[in-house]
């Protein structure tokens, strides 16, 4: 499918978000709350003694946070160049470390995945759902587990999506053929629609929203609602779904889980070789 608004591609230009992300909000304290919201899922002091594969690495703040949380190796990818630039500024404001590699990559090229190895700590939050094909992307991204090691996932999910899936759906294809002005309007639409649920007494739960956006992973609230506005290609996966395809395939067993969230978090650790 091709949009009017951006006849060069049937994706979102995550990159530029991301970019735009780092350039305006990007600091100390965001870096901070990334590492702790990474330790914390993960019920860990530190990554000490684990290497962390990030696939689809964004902004590559979470990449950062896994340096900051003393990964002993990083290997940071992405599909989008711009994604790849802005993971690279973050690696060079780390001091360049050696041990934290940032390169383009596709989760659904088998070949280049191929090349990786397997990885104690596999994280991508968010990713797997944008690439077109979530069931390969999961799998794919699940055979980088080393044996014992853990798998650290984000996946939009089916049920808890209001009003519907298809409602996005649309949404997303409106957004994306749209023009700038355009999509400003669209931005200013979700805020009124779903931040305030159209009344403006519930400005402190917005702004509640904005702060809990930033504590959670560092993140910012515009950027994750251009993000949601855009995100495309894009699919939805039912929760127990996941869980029952990565035990079935895998034999992976459930660690943790967070749900409630438009994206539900899943932690899995691969048993084999205990
Ligand atoms: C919503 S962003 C999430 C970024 C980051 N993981 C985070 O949590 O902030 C999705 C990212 O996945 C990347 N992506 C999409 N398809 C991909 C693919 N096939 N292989 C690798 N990365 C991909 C996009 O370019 C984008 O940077």
């Amino acid at each position: 499918m091709t949009f009017a608004g951006n006849p060069s591609s049937n994706r979102y230009e995550f990159g530029a978000n991301w970019a735009s992300f780092v350039d305006k909000h990007y600091s100390a304290e965001r870096r901070q709350l990334a590492a702790d919201k990474l330790l914390s899922f993960l019920g860990k002091q530190s990554l000490e003694g684990m290497d962390f594969l990030d696939i689809g690495s964004g902004s590559g703040l979470h990449s950062l946070a896994a340096f900051d949380a003393k990964a002993d190796r990083i290997h940071s990818f992405d599909f989008d160049s711009l994604s790849v630039d802005t993971t690279g500024k973050l690696r060079k404001l780390a001091g360049n470390p050696p041990n934290w590699v940032v390169e383009r990559g596709d989760v659904l090229d088998a070949d280049y995945l191929e090349t990786l190895g397997t990885w104690s700590l596999v994280y991508s939050w968010g990713v797997l759902h944008h690439t077109g094909a979530m069931w390969e992307a999961i799998e794919n991204a699940a055979g980088k587990v080393a044996p014992g090691g853990l798998f650290f996932i984000s996946l939009y999910s089916s049920n808890v999506v209001k009003p519907s899936a298809q409602f996005w759906l649309d949404v997303k294809r409106q957004y994306n053929a749209a023009n700038p002005r355009q999509r400003w309007r669209m931005e200013y639409w979700y805020i009124w629609r779903f931040g305030l649920g159209r009344n403006p007494l519930r400005l402190p739960h917005l702004l509640k929203q904005i702060y809990e956006k930033k504590k959670g992973r560092g993140m910012s609230y515009m950027t994750d609602v251009r993000d949601w506005l855009g995100g495309w290609p894009m699919e939805f996966a039912d929760d127990n779904a996941v869980i029952d395809f990565l035990k079935e395939r895998f034999d992976f067993e459930l660690v943790r889980i967070s749900t409630g969230e438009a994206c539900t978090e899943f932690l899995f650790r691969n048993p084999k070789g205990r």
